[in-house]
Parts: C-alpha cells; sequence; structure tokens
C-alpha cells in the first residue's frame, strides 16, 4: 500500500479540494467549501491525502467536525482513479487520530445506505452500525447513523 502524505488543508488547497469534490456522486457546494476554507469561521477541519512524490497532488480529502461532544465525520472523497488503494481508509484513520487528539471519544458520522463503497470501508474499521433515518438526505435516500470508540483500534491482516 503506498501511504499517502496526511496534513491539513489550507486556503491555497481550495481548487485541490473543489477539483476531487467535484467527482463526488452527491458533491458539496463550492459555496459551502470556500466558506469552510477561505473565511474559516466554520471550525471544520479538512484533512488532504496528497501524493507522496507531488506534493500539490490531493488524492482526497475528509471533513471533521463536531456534534455533541464526538467527532463527526463529514466529508470523504478520494478521486476516482486512485480508489481502492487505501487513501480512504488512511483519511478516516487520519480523522480518527485528529478526533482523539481533540479530546472527543468517539467519532460518528453519516452515510447513505445505498453507498457499499463506505458502507464498507467503515465496518472494516470497526465503525458500529446505529440508528438509520429516512429520507435524510435531499432526495430522499436513507442514512445510515455509524459511530466508532476512539482511539480506534485497527486489526492488521
Ligand atoms: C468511499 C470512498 C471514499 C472509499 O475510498 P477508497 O480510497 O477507495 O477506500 P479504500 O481503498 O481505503 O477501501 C477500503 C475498503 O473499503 C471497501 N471498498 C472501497 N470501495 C469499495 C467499492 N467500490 N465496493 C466495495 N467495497 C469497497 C473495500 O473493503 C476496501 O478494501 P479492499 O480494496 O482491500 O477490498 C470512495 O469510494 C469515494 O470517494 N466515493 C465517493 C464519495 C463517497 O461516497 N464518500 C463517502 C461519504 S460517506
Amino acid at each position: 500500500m503506498i501511504l499517502a502524505d496526511i496534513r491539513f488543508c489550507a486556503k491555497t488547497d481550495l481548487e485541490r479540494i473543489l477539483k476531487v469534490e467535484r467527482t463526488s456522486p452527491h458533491p458539496w457546494s463550492e459555496r459551502v467549501i470556500t466558506r469552510d476554507l477561505v473565511i474559516g469561521d466554520t471550525g471544520l477541519s479538512y484533512i488532504g491525502a496528497f501524493a507522496p512524490a507531488a506534493q500539490d497532488k490531493l488524492l482526497g480529502y475528509a471533513v471533521l467536525g463536531d456534534e455533541k461532544g464526538n467527532g463527526l465525520l463529514m466529508n470523504l472523497v478520494v478521486l476516482p482513479e486512485h480508489q481502492r488503494c487505501g487513501f480512504g481508509t488512511q483519511l478516516v484513520v487520519a480523522a480518527a487520530e485528529c478526533a482523539s487528539d481533540m479530546g472527543f471519544f468517539s467519532l460518528v458520522l453519516r452515510v447513505r445506505v445505498s453507498n457499499v463503497a463506505a458502507l464498507t470501508l467503515y465496518r472494516n474499521l470497526g465503525f458500529k452500525a446505529d440508528a438509520t433515518r429516512e429520507s435524510f438526505y435531499s432526495d430522499g435516500d436513507v442514512a445510515q447513523y455509524m459511530s466508532a470508540k476512539l482511539p480506534l483500534t485497527i486489526k492488521i491482516e
């Protein structure tokens, strides 16, 4: 497995993040991302996975916030041509470490029940399925709530 260089994103990474986000099946609006990164008043952390040999090449990123005293994984996207290489996993592990460093004891997230790739990734990392919520998304899709205790315990096979 290739290890990405993982670091917090800065304003200067905005265009790189937008490029990755545009590949998502349900992309966040550019206005929201621009506000998070450029104005920076939302308190969210953007964590980027950069290609080890090309620091300006963003492979994927995760967004970490907080909700009711838990770390909240709000977004996770990897460029389609770099999927299934472990970068999504590396980003979730990094987000969990950040959440732990921030003093959170658990990391929660919501994922579409139709999103097999993400559900499998989270399950592999030890996230438990909690409640589901009907029509959580604007297109009517159902959300699966998931959570993991921090620090993550990762089994290496
Ligand atoms: C979900 C996503 C971030 C996964 O990123 P990734 O870098 O491909 O993930 P990894 O390579 O770390 O995959 C880890 C494991 O998850 C599972 N997985 C990942 N993609 C999968 C797929 N398309 N189908 C089935 N299982 C999949 C596999 O078990 C995989 O391990 P393996 O490759 O050894 O079999 C990526 O598919 C993506 O960007 N999707 C679009 C955005 C999105 O849906 N984000 C989730 C929001 S909640």
